[in-house]
């Protein structure tokens, strides 16, 4: 049978080419059912990027899921042989609630999974593999590769504390050095964590930087990275140890694809041999997907005016005063753009002389446009992101809009701990997580303004709330009781247009982090 790809959807097309691919690399297609007994996702929650899976009951009375993930399906079905190579390719659609939205969504995605005698030279194909499938859609592509292993050394030489190492995933995976440095950990141990997640760039062009500052800490990693600088792609191979994953699944090299205009990762995958263990088999594993929905604002090729639209910086902004004071310090670091000071009602201002863009964007907002693409930097304060969780790279402590976020009540106020605690505030996920650190039960009250009512209308016992000069609270008679988290501004980076716009940015940062320590 001959295929006319015209007839083919846009979606269809992308998944028939990289069905070739995987072929031309030995890769067997697997097919599997829609569904899952649920048990294999409830043991396995943390692996999944949601916990929300859709279940049924099957006419046995079992309970069953509708797939929200296809690796765990494919190695739960096969047998462990740890002496043979399984190469098995798939593309099938799994049901998750997307970030950001309260609802499912059914997402098409292609793969590989790799299993079984897995080497070195197995896992450097499949990096390839990954790198050949992102050029399939386009030659503006990087894939960020990075190693767990090393990175869990760095982190557990700095503390033995489990909790904390979390946090430093976390703030590794946001390239925030002022994170790491705020844990306040041992000096030399924090300024070597920093110098490993800043140590990134081309691999070509970081191997021997990165050979040096290892030294006998990455044997098998460098190898690797040695062998993709002889690939053809190895132009678009860039090493990023801010590219993290759950290291309770996963180990080793673990990699991020992202294409230029496409705001978030378009594929992703890594070694998971601690998934492998987890399910009782001795073999070792790697694979990765790619999420070819993304791919539906997918750019033609690159012609002038969308070239000269990629030089400029956008920038958002929060409206007000904030915004206008951290304006001032753009200005002063060389992207100033003096239409953004007349007096008008417009939201968007440019200099192109500068390659600099501005928009005006309410202060809750600004994360999102930064993690969903439409600017390439902002300015947020730490509540919002404490809040909000956007998948953004936090750059730098602005050092201003200095606050924080705390807990008050009226005056001589007496918690009664046989009661659920009221809990007025705008910040319900800062609110939840506090309280559930301490085990305390809450009932939230989200309230989006004047939050200082609750109590004295007998709302709330308590608010949770920014508190920066304490008027607003000591003319209504109330008091901090407890402080949750200091609060500022920081410079906030898409994570793609970190890969793409990297040059600019870093300058950005470097400009900017002169004027604050001026
Ligand atoms: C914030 C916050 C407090 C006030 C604290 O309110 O919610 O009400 O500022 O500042 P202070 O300690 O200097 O008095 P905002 O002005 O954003 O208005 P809102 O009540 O609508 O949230």
């Amino acid at each position: 049978m001959e295929i006319n790809e015209s007839v083919l959807q846009r979606n269809e097309r992308y998944v028939y080419a990289l069905r070739e691919l995987y072929f031309r690399y030995g890769f067997t297609p697997y097919r599997m059912s829609k569904f899952e007994e649920y048990d294999l996702y409830a043991r396995n929650k943390d692996f999944l990027v949601s916990d929300n899976v859709i279940t049924f009951t099957d006419t046995d009375g079992k309970l069953m899921a509708l797939k929200p993930d296809v690796t765990l399906s494919i190695i739960k079905n096969s047998k462990d042989e740890p002496d043979v190579i399984r190469k098995v390719s798939y593309n099938e659609n799994v049901y998750r609630v997307s970030k950001g939205s309260n609802s499912f969504r059914e997402i098409m995605q292609a793969g590989v999974e790799c299993f079984g005698a897995v080497d070195d030279a197995a896992v450097c194909e499949v990096v390839k593999l990954a790198a050949e499938s992102l050029k399939t859609f386009s030659k503006d592509f990087v894939l960020a590769v990075s190693d767990l292993d090393i990175l869990h050394t760095f982190i557990t030489d700095l503390t033995p504390d489990k909790e904390k190492q979390e946090q430093l995933y976390k703030v590794v995976s946001e390239k925030n050095p002022g994170g790491i440095r705020a844990m306040g950990l041992d000096a030399d141990k924090t300024n070597a964590l920093i110098d490993l997640i800043l140590l990134s760039g081309p691999v070509k062009q970081i191997l021997p930087a990165l050979t040096d500052f290892l030294k006998d800490k990455g044997c098998i990693f460098l190898t690797i990275l040695q062998e993709l600088c002889e690939n053809e792609l190895a132009e678009n191979i860039v090493v990023d140890f801010s590219v993290t994953d759950d290291i309770n699944y996963y180990n080793g090299i673990v990699f991020k694809g992202f294409i230029r205009d496409i705001p978030v990762a378009v594929l992703s995958g890594g070694q998971y041999d601690n998934l492998m263990k987890k399910m009782y088999r001795s073999s070792r594993a790697i694979g990765f997907a790619v999420y070819t929905d993304e791919l539906d604002y997918l750019q033609e090729e690159a012609s002038g005016a969308v070239e000269e639209e990629q030089a400029f910086l956008n920038v958002a902004l929060p409206k007000g005063r904030l915004g206008e004071k951290v304006y001032e310090t753009f200005a002063k670091a060389g992207y100033e753009c003096p239409e953004i000071l007349e007096e008008n009602r417009k939201l968007i201002f440019e200099n192109p002389e500068k390659k600099v863009r501005y928009f005006w964007v309410k202060p809750s907002d600004v994360a999102i446009y930064v993690e969903r693409g439409a600017a390439d930097v902002g300015v947020a304060g730490k509540d919002i992101l404490m809040e909000y969780g956007p998948d953004v790279n936090e750059l730098l402590d602005l050092k201003t809009g200095i606050c924080r976020v705390a807990v008050a009540a009226q005056k001589g106020y007496q918690e009664d701990p046989e009661r659920t605690l009221r809990v007025a505030t705008k910040f319900t996920n800062i609110a939840r997580d506090y309280y559930q650190s301490k085990g305390r039960d809450i009932d939230i009250i989200h309230l989006n303004g004047s939050i200082e009512l609750a109590p004295i209308l007998g709302l709330s016992d308590i608010i949770v709330d920014i508190v920066e000069t304490g008027t607003t609270l000591r003319e209504n008679n109330l008091e901090v009781v407890e402080e949750i988290a200091p609060i500022s501004a920081r410079l906030i980076a898409n994570k793609a247009s970190g890969k793409f716009k990297s040059a600019a940015i870093g300058q950005l940062v470097r400009n900017i982090a002169d004027i604050i320590a001026e």
